[in-house]
């Protein structure tokens, strides 16, 4: 058995229940997991010892919502809309069509291309989702390619009614043999709840019927407008709401009442130019919130965390703390993981090794020098990934 001291933390941002940023401090990790962690002047004798030089470290990124199945891009669309056409979801269909033609490998070793891209800038925990295949065959390779990625998948075939087909013979493919065939590869179910994909009532469909099926539930609410998405997942107790673009009074006392985190997605909007959620309102009225990159060819291409973080700060009006939270152990409370033997987005004793180093004495720097690579080193379960 090797224990591994990590010394030479100018300032430890745990995530653990006080908040607090430690100076000066260290770490020790074991089995993968933290054996010790407090004042460098109290640190414990090890195997190995990594001097990280007076920098920054922080928990992994954790990055609950990208769509990384996927064959093809879209940077003809994506400059269409630079050129001012608005977003609209029916230009998932192109995705879907070069998803159906691409095979299993190509999309497996697409996906693990964008998980390394998402692990070299810092991220050390990643759901994906299907969502591009969208009849059953396609769905399950999805499916199958997601879960070898990824830590988290999510099955999101009420992604949109495919071209050519009845809706409410997709509704019961969907929520009948598809569901079937895809749950044993995934954990939730999610709906895209908004005009011109599902409506309250077929998501809410959609989504019990994969919560009698084992799957948890989460949404894509509130993105292009009022779509009733964010209620409908207060109501059902889903464990994120995801989007939240366009919230009234009632969805945000909805959201602070609740248990629903709202999941933040700001490179998506800058992207989509879609208005910013109101994370301040959210936040004041008591909601939490969590960051995540979106990655997928339509509305997000980027595996991001740190770009997330920069533009939450500089264009949300989040504190830096509160946005590095969102996008830690925020992204931990919107998949259920946030306590427990499979916590991830902290750093605490006995919790997984899942860590940054950035290259900056402070998280500060995160929003302080935007775009700038800041990644230094990535331990994953322990084992150093970068
Ligand atoms: O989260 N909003 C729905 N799904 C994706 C976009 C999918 C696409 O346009 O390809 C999203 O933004």
């Amino acid at each position: 058995m090797t224990t591994e001291l990590i010394t030479g933390i100018r300032e430890l941002t745990s995530q653990a229940d006080d908040g607090v940023r430690l100076r000066d401090a260290a770490l020790v990790i074991e089995h993968g997991r933290i054996a010790w962690l407090g004042p460098s002047a109290e640190a414990p004798a090890a195997d190995t010892r990594t001097d990280v030089g007076g920098r920054a470290v922080l928990p992994g990124w954790v990055d609950t919502h990208t769509h990384l199945v996927f064959a093809g891009d879209r940077a003809a669309e994506f400059e269409a809309r630079m050129a001012g056409q608005r977003y609209a979801a029916g230009g998932i269909n192109t995705t879907v069509a070069a998803t159906r033609a691409a095979s299993e490998e190509q999309l497996v070793a697409g996906a693990a291309r964008l998980r390394r891209e998402a692990e070299d800038q810092g991220t050390t925990f990643l759901e994906t989702k299907t969502g591009y295949g969208l009849d059953l065959a396609s769905e399950v390779r999805s499916a199958r390619a997601a879960a070898s990625v990824a830590d988290l998948v999510t099955f999101l075939g009420a992604h949109l009614v495919p071209e050519g087909m009845d809706r409410r013979d997709y509704l019961d493919l969907v929520t009948g043999p598809m569901l079937a065939a895809v749950a044993p590869h995934a954990d939730y179910i999610d709906a895209f709840c908004e005009v011109g994909a599902f409506d309250v009532e077929e998501s809410r469909e959609v989504l019990l019927a994969g919560r009698a099926a084992g799957l948890g539930v989460r949404v894509h609410g509130n993105q292009l407008g009022f779509s009733g998405g964010v209620r409908l997942a207060v109501e059902l107790g889903a464990a994120s709401v995801d989007h939240c673009n366009h919230l009234d009074d009632r969805d945000i006392e909805a959201l602070a009442g609740g248990a629903t985190v709202a999941t933040l997605l700001p490179a998506c909007d800058l992207s989509t130019r879609e208005p910013f959620p109101p994370a301040r309102r959210l936040l004041d009225a008591g909601a939490r919130i969590a960051l995540a990159t979106n990655c997928n060819p339509g509305t997000s291409y980027t595996t991001s965390m740190p770009f997330c973080v920069a533009t939450a700060v500089l264009q949300l009006g989040l504190t830096i703390d509160e946005a590095v939270w969102a996008a830690t152990r925020g992204g931990a409370a919107a998949v259920g993981r946030e306590h427990g033997v499979d916590a991830v987005g902290s750093l605490r004793v006995g919790g997984w090794a899942d860590l940054q180093v950035l290259d900056a004495p402070s998280v500060a720097h995160l929003a302080y020098r935007p775009g700038v690579p800041l990644t230094a080193a990535v331990w994953r379960r322990g084992v150093r990934s970068r």
